[in-house]
């Protein structure tokens, strides 16, 4: 679904969204307070977080929905409260097929007018998202919406403007990842994707390139190319660069996202439940991919340099084996415990490339690494990984704000103990217990002292039913948080 902006009365709307604080179900509107009384006094609405309900009101001879939806609290009301208050509201919009749509803003003494209408951006686009591609006769529906409140002065309204046009961007940058993680393996694999990455590139203004398989051998990243083996798609090195800052071209963040297109497992082949979502083993990668889309089109002056180490997961007569022992372009050697533990193979090469070839300086990782990461956190909650807690304040402040929320686990150095092979330096398995723990330490080996955080999404890329503002499939995260610790850093 298309999101547009447009200027128009509240009169020429089909719908009117209006979100209302709890204990505070009325507005200036004596016909519309009617309606209100009616349905409070029946319980079926109070204001708290995520209700809503719709009625006809006549506004003059003519009708048009009233959406009326939840905020909670107006004393605890966050940005996080009006997303899914308005995702809730647009849902029940395009449920009602209501096109041309007017919000009234929540006024409020809790966040600015730029807060407010960002928010309010977000959860219409992020709420409103579906995956229709495939589907036959699907109705996609564009939406139109304007916004207005009591009178707003010309400095606010240039300040709405300005952040109603940030929330799109940042709207229509998860759609991407979306799309990305819910397109299915037969029609996004390395190629295509690298492909659909390129098309990203020239359209928003990012650099990319991408290395074909003789120049990853050349490069050695074995690790890379032992897991990609036994795939028939062959594998590809995608690297996407940005430079918004040129006065600090040497400070250059690097960003690296899981790229497993598809997942079976390999010999450690899953079972058929565990397979049927994963396609969605690159997360990491959309993830990645949308944030330099959001950056370079909100032309952010910071520098960052995105690798994903595109490819499959699969057997055949070629593919790797439990008990092998393989190379990496760091040149330490790995004993293969598990061949489904594939991602922190990959990653780790990732890693060696964009710190030895590329130059960075802090690195962030982003993959679905691990089904421990569900059992520890649930599928809410992004695990981080860490060698640096400055570092992870700064992305803790920027998830406070976006709402996609993370949780640090530890890293002392016992745990590294787990993942020591007996006849080779490192196995890609810590054994049962502390599984998050032990992929990302894996991971770490590979850092050489750069400031370092890896982010787990195992739970939190992919839902199995609706959440919130979040659709069923693809969530998008943490496009939103990475973008918003970039944007801090750039100010
Ligand atoms: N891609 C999976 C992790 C995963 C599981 C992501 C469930 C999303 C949902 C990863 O490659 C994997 O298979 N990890 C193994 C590691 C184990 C063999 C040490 C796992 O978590 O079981
Ligand atoms: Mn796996
Ligand atoms: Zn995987």
């Amino acid at each position: 679904m298309d999101i547009n902006y447009k200027k128009f009365p509240c009169s020429e709307a089909d719908a009117v969204i209006i979100p209302l604080f709890e204990g505070k179900v009325e507005v200036p509107n004596e016909e519309t307070n009617r309606f209100l009384d009616l349905i409070k006094a029946k319980g079926q609405f109070k204001g708290a977080k995520g209700e809503v309900i719709s009625f006809i009101r006549d506004l003059g001879g003519n009708l048009q929905d009233a959406i009326i939806t939840g905020l909670g609290k107006e004393e605890e009301l966050s940005s996080e409260a009006i997303r899914v208050a308005l995702s809730k509201a647009v849902r029940k919009a395009k449920e009602l097929k209501d096109k041309r749509i007017f919000i009234k803003i929540p006024e409020n003494s809790k966040l600015n007018y730029y807060e407010t209408a960002k928010a309010v951006a977000e959860g219409l686009g992020l709420g409103s998202y579906s995956f229709e591609k495939y589907k036959s006769n699907n109705e996609t529906l564009d939406l139109s919406f304007s916004l207005g409140g009591r009178d707003i002065s010309d400095e606010e309204t240039n300040n709405i403007n300005e952040a109603i046009e940030e929330g799109i961007v940042l709207v229509e940058a998860v759609e991407i990842a979306r799309d990305l993680v819910n397109e299915p393996a037969n029609a996004l694999y390395p190629r295509t994707l690298a492909e659909k990455v390129k098309d990203l590139g020239n359209t928003y203004g990012f650099k990319v390139e991408v290395k074909e398989n003789e120049e990853i051998k050349a490069l050695g990243m074995e690790a890379f190319l032992t897991v990609a083996r036994g795939a028939k798609n062959s594998p590809k090195l995608i690297v996407m660069r940005y430079y918004g800052d040129d006065s600090n071209k040497d400070k250059v963040l690097g960003l690296v996202g899981k790229g497993l297109t598809y997942d079976s497992g390999g010999y450690s082949l899953k079972p058929s439940s565990g397979m049927e979502t994963m396609k969605s083993d690159m997360g990491g990668a959309a993830a990645v991919i949308g944030t330099m889309v959001s950056i370079a089109r909100r032309k952010l002056k910071t520098n960052v340099i995105a690798v994903v180490a595109a490819c499959e997961n699969m057997i055949s007569g070629d593919a790797y084996k439990p008990g092998d022992i393989i190379g990496s372009m760091a040149g330490k050697k790995i004993e293969v415990i598990n061949t489904d533990a594939e991602g922190r193979l990959t990653l780790a090469d990732a890693v060696t490339y964009i710190i030895r070839k590329e130059g960075v300086d802090e690195v962030i990782d982003v993959a679905t690494l691990t089904g421990a990461a569900l059992v520890a956190l649930g599928t809410t909650t992004t695990a981080v990984i860490t060698n640096n807690n400055e570092f992870y304040g700064e992305l803790s402040a920027a998830s406070e704000y976006s709402g996609e929320r993370i949780w640090q686990l530890p890293s002392f150095p016992e745990y590294k103990k787990l993942i020591k092979s007996d006849i080779a330096d490192l196995k890609n398995t810590g054994g049962r217990y502390a599984g998050t723990i032990t992929a990302g330490l894996f991971i770490g080996e590979f850092v050489e002292d750069k400031p370092w955080m890896h982010l787990d999404i195992a739970g939190t890329a992919w839902n199995d039913s609706v959440r919130d503002y979040s659709p069923k499939g693809g969530t998008g995260e943490p496009l939103r948080t990475l973008y918003e610790l970039l944007k801090r850093r750039a100010k």
